[in-house]
């Protein structure tokens, strides 16, 4: 990091202190409170991390008012456009764009640990059949660590690689296994000479009985929604993952902890939410009823794939997503379809009103992503888990930039206290 150039000055009771502030190379000035407690005997308070930066980081930056996010540097319409998802996978864990020969060597070290060690296939009969997919997820992933030994020294550069690879690799396996686990179909093994994408459709959609065929368009869509979920800075199922390795954790047991995190419907659950939510509003005439809902301060429902913590405009992501909603639908030929039309007018709706402007709640990127997904046959079960498919990477990239950050401390946050102080315990029979 670099020297900086700039102080704040606080002042506590007439004293003051010099705060060093960080200029990043975008977005807003940081100021370093490392040394505060040491110096001035007092902690910051901020639970939801609204005004902290728990790190520094070169990979993705998100301008939030612009509605703008790149990375490293690459703005997410070109790379949705351009690119696919193993180069942007290369992008984010490298930090530059791949020359041809290198991206064939990646693609090729990623398409050969595809499969899982077979004896995990038990560990999938463990679970009940109708246990949602992330939840087998969760600890299929965890159990990782105990199947691949020979890359959980997180002091080993060559391990943390081969873990890196061997994650982004075997999560669509998982996945998919997880979904055919559910519905009662054999496993289907990964084709390597498929792309991700296409690969992951094959091993959720084919069956022994007969030749399944990827539809290159499905494939392309597929892999958009892989390549728009990648990363997302600081977000809480990342920050879950670091503060999970800064304890020097394995990276399986970080990974597992950040598909536990992404889970709930405030975060990768939103996807799945909201196609529930979609198909419980039913017809365009009954929004008007939820819309009220989502504002009465008495009701905790909440439109979900609305709103964004970093985002007070449109998530660039959803731009793409909606995109790429119409032409899925196109080619299935899906054109009175009940979800889409009451989710085209929900956003039109929402956008007009004037509570969703005042608080900048713009449609995020599982609003239209749920769409998608639905019309390529997927359950709204399988939502969550397609996310924790593509943000692997992202979790990864983060993980591997904090291991090798030599400042690298435990996570430990402070705490405003404010329960009982010290009191002398009471024997049962006097209390
Ligand atoms: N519907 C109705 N009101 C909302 C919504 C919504 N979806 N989102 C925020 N608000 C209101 C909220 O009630 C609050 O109002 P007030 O200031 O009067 O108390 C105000 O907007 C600010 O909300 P907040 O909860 O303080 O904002 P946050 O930054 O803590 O939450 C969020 C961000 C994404 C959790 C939230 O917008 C939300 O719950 N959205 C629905 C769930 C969703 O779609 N999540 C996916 C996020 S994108 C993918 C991902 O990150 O995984």
């Amino acid at each position: 990091m670099a020297e900086p150039t700039k102080t704040a000055t606080l002042t506590i009771d007439g004293k003051s202190y010099e705060l060093p502030v960080h200029s990043p190379t975008a977005g807003p000035d940081v100021i370093d409170i490392r040394k505060l407690y040491a110096e001035a005997g007092v902690f910051t308070y901020d639970p939801g991390f609204t005004s902290t930066a728990s790190c520094d980081s070169t990979i993705t930056y998100i301008d939030g008012d612009k509605g703008e996010l790149l990375h490293r540097g690459y703005p997410i319409g070109q790379l949705a456009e351009k690119s696919h998802y193993l180069e942007v996978c290369f992008v984010l864990l490298y930090g530059y764009l791949p020359k041809a020969d290198e991206l064939e060597k990646f693609e090729r070290l990623l398409t050969r640990h595809t499969m899982i060690h077979e004896q995990m296939h038990n560990f999938f009969r463990g679970f009940r059949r109708d246990a949602h997919p992330m939840a087998t997820m969760v600890g299929v992933v965890g159990a990782m660590s105990a199947f691949y030994h020979d890359s959980t020294d997180i002091n080993d550069e060559n391990q943390r690689e081969i873990a890196s690879h061997r994650l982004i690799a075997k999560m669509p396996t998982i996945a998919a296994m997880a979904y055919k686990y559910s519905i009662g179909q054999p496993f289907v093994y990964p084709r390597n000479d498929l792309s991700f994408a296409a690969n992951f459709l094959h091993m959720c959609f084919a069956v022994p009985a007969e030749e399944y065929h990827v539809d290159p368009v499905l494939a392309r869509a597929m892999d958009r929604i892989f390549t728009l979920h990648a990363d997302h800075e600081q977000n809480a199922s990342t920050s879950t993952v670091r503060l999970a390795s800064s304890s020097g954790a394995n990276p399986f047991a970080c990974i597992a902890a950040g598909i536990a995190c992404l889970w709930g419907p405030a975060h990768g659950g939103a996807n799945q939410a909201c196609l529930e939510m979609l198909r419980e509003i039913g017809t365009v005439d009954r929004i008007p009823e939820f819309i009220a809902r989502a504002k009465d301060k008495n009701d905790p429902f909440r439109l979900m794939g609305f709103g964004h913590r970093v985002y007070k405009n449109f998530d660039p992501r959803a731009t793409v997503m909606k995109q790429s909603a119409d032409e899925v639908l196109d080619l299935l030929g899906i054109h009175d379809n009940p979800t889409l039309q009451v989710a085209k007018e929900l956003e039109k709706i929402a956008l007009e009103d004037s509570y969703f402007i005042e608080k900048k709640l713009y449609p995020n990127v599982d609003f239209y992503s749920g769409i998608i997904l639905d019309a390529m046959g997927f359950p709204t079960s399988m939502f969550t888990p397609i996310f924790a498919v593509a943000r692997t990477v992202g979790w990864i990239s983060q993980w591997k930039e904090q291991l090798a950050d030599p400042q690298l401390k435990i996570g430990r946050p402070r705490q405003l206290y404010l329960g009982e102080t010290a009191r002398d315990y009471v024997e049962i029979e006097n209390r």
